[in-house]
């Protein structure tokens, strides 16, 4: 089909992605799984610097979830190897876009290395307005609602004073505003523990092409649908 290659109208102001298919992209191709990972480390760069020039604000990728751990122990090791490749090589690209780096997600379970690495890519793209560059690592949408409510307890909130903003308030994504749309590749038509609060009136978009070949193309084709959707927010 003939992709319009004009920018649609109305560019979601946040996008989140859940990067699924990197296995059975491998596998059909007769490699290495972890090789799938690799294939779909080089798509961020593509689809990051994509973003930026269709003008979306937010974009949250979802990298490794709180059950991601119980994938069989070389491909977590292979994963991890990949994920501490990736912010060494790619901290220069990204100022180089003017993102804004922001780990969403449980620190405490990750390596020391790993926390060293993603505090001083907050720090070092902490002034950038370009591009807000989510990563959600060791996170699921149901642990971010128990963190939140151990810490309103913590805080000695009154029942009687929480809201929803003040529950947004404890999410990792405190001040971010709600994703507009949602792309999860490869066909899988599931959250996954994705965004569980944040996604309540979000737009689905799940294309059939595994998270390695979702190229600027296809996002473009993902922003055009979203312009036809009409968002009534329980209204009419
Ligand atoms: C899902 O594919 C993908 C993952 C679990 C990892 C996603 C990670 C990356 C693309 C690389 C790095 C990203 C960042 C932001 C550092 P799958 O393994 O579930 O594929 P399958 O469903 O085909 O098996």
């Amino acid at each position: 089909m003939e992709i319009d290659q004009q920018l649609p109208k109305d560019i979601p102001t946040h996008v989140a992605i859940i990067m699924d298919g990197n296995g059975r992209w491998a596998e059909s191709r007769g490699l290495p799984r972890l090789m799938g990972h690799r294939a779909g480390t080089e798509n961020l760069r593509t689809i990051i610097r994509a973003c930026g020039e269709f003008g979306v604000k937010y974009l949250k990728l979802y990298a490794f979830s709180t059950e991601n751990w119980g994938r069989p122990e070389d491909e977590v090791k292979g994963l991890m190897k990949i994920f501490d490749d990736v912010f060494e090589r790619e901290l220069a690209e990204l100022i180089d876009q003017g993102a804004n780096l922001k780990y969403i997600g449980r620190k405490d379970g990750v390596s020391e290395k790993m926390q060293a690495q993603i505090k001083h890519g907050e720090e070092i793209t902490k002034d950038n307005d370009k591009l807000f560059l989510n990563v959600a690592f060791n996170y699921g949408g149901r642990d971010e609602i128990v963190y939140a409510i151990q810490r309103l307890i913590e805080d000695g909130v009154k029942a009687e004073d929480v809201s929803e903003e003040m529950v947004s308030d404890y999410m990792f994504t405190s001040g971010i505003p709600d994703p507009d749309l949602v792309i999860r590749t490869s066909g899988e038509k599931r959250l996954s523990n994705f965004l569980t609060w944040q996604t309540v009136y979000s737009e689905w978009y799940f294309p059939d092409v595994y998270w390695p070949d979702f190229n600027k193309d296809e996002l473009l084709k993902a922003l055009h649908e979203y312009s036809n959707r009409k968002r009534r927010f329980g209204k009419i």
